[in-house]
């Protein structure tokens, strides 16, 4: 039998050597020059050593990437046709055997060692960085603020409803991600409602230190979330938390094109301290008669006057959608909700292909 204290000092020694490599691999790892081949483009000439999706970042080429670089996205999918090395440990649970097959990565973990030839969408080269100015900020409840981005330079932005940007916080080379709640329509703005996570950095930025007049960047548009326009179905909306900036966008948007398609809106929050955008929405509904708001609460504190739904917002809609026939879903919101919702909407014979999803 092997004695514990061999066990101890040879896992010690593994685990020493393990940082001596990687302090290695970082610090002596000098790769030389290498290129990275986008497309049929020139290639970039680099020094190797850092991430591909870092390389592309100071190329001033921005892919999604809502994490910042630590592989708990899954969003910086490219193709890497050669030079990508093996997936890590780190990609593989976002990779699809498929997707592993056609060389697809996440390039915030592809280290440039050698010349790398990638494939970038082209819907990925288009977009940009924009410097922006702080216009408003304002509480929407005790945790959520609507802030407006003045656009400076470039000084417009063609999206789609539903994208997100990418928000840089200042004094850092982190982002996150944010979705767009003004509609396409707004040009020269955007408009972004935030939920505090407690301890977060970005949100704590933003809450604590982010004031009007303020210069931030962002770089977008992204994101494939977002309304189909050239289809003809119904159309069914579920947000829940900060989830509603998406909704917000696709709901504006079509009503300012003036839809003909019937458009029901349920959105989950806990209590009526949590409530917001209500009162625009009850006015909505009241305009258009292709438009139905249910709003429910799921966890109301004492004291509550609310003569609404109540529950989560999955089994609202479980009671209150009769069929899914000819109908389209955009969800937007917490991962659970999300799949709880998609359960209820698959089990009423929604096919998968008709719902749209963003998770955060
Ligand atoms: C496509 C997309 C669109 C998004 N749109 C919006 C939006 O419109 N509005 C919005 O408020 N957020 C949105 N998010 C979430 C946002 O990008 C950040 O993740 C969030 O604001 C937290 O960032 P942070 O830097 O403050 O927290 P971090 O410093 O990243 O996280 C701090 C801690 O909180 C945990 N955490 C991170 N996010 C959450 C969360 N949502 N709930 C609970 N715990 C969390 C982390 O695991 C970590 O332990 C979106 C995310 C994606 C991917
Ligand atoms: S940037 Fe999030 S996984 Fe790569």
């Amino acid at each position: 039998m092997i004695p514990w204290t061999a066990v101890l000092v040879l896992s010690a020694v593994a685990g020493g050597l393990g940082v001596v490599l990687a302090a290695l691999d970082r610090y002596l790892g000098t790769y030389g020059e290498c290129k990275i081949y986008i497309n049929d483009n020139e290639p970039l000439v680099v020094q190797g050593g850092n991430s591909v999706l870092q390389y592309l970042v100071d190329h001033k080429i921005f892919i999604p990437s809502a994490c910042g670089g630590r592989a708990t996205c899954g969003f910086c999918k490219l193709r890497v046709l050669e030079g990508g090395g093996l997936v890590l440990p780190t990609e593989a649970p976002f990779l699809s055997k498929d997707e592993i097959r056609q060389g697809v990565r996440l390039v915030c973990q592809v280290k440039v060692k050698q010349d790398v030839r990638l494939l970038i969408p082209e819907a990925y080269l288009r977009v940009q960085r924009f410097r922006t100015q702080v216009a408003e900020i304002a509480d929407l409840t005790h945790d959520i603020k609507r802030i407006v981005l003045k656009l400076l330079e470039p000084d417009s932005i063609e999206c789609k409803p539903g994208q997100y940007i990418q928000f840089e916080v200042p004094g850092t080379n982190e982002f996150r991600a944010y979705s767009m709640a003004s509609p396409p329509s707004w040009k020269h703005a955007i408009e972004l409602i935030v939920r505090l996570v407690p301890g977060g950095l970005c949100t704590g930025y933003i809450f604590n230190h982010l004031q009007v007049g303020d210069e931030v960047y962002i770089t977008g548009p992204y994101g494939e979330f977002y309304l189909r326009e050239d289809s003809q179905r119904d159309i069914l909306c579920v947000a829940g938390g900060s989830g509603v900036a998406p909704i917000k966008s696709i709901i504006t948007h079509l009503f300012e094109k003036g839809t003909t398609r019937r458009v029901t809106y349920f959105f989950g929050a806990r209590a009526v301290k949590d409530l917001y955008f209500y009162q625009e929405c009850l006015e909505l509904a009241r305009q258009r008669p292709n438009f139905t708001y249910i709003p429910a609460l799921s966890a109301m504190d004492p004291g509550d006057q609310w003569d609404g739904e109540t529950g989560f917002i999955h089994t609202v809609i479980d009671k209150k959608l009769d069929g899914c026939d000819n109908m389209e879903a955009y969800l937007c919101g917490p991962p659970v909700m999300i799949d709880a919702v998609i359960e209820v909407l698959k089990r009423k014979g929604m096919s998968e292909s008709c719902i749209y999803f963003d998770k955060f």
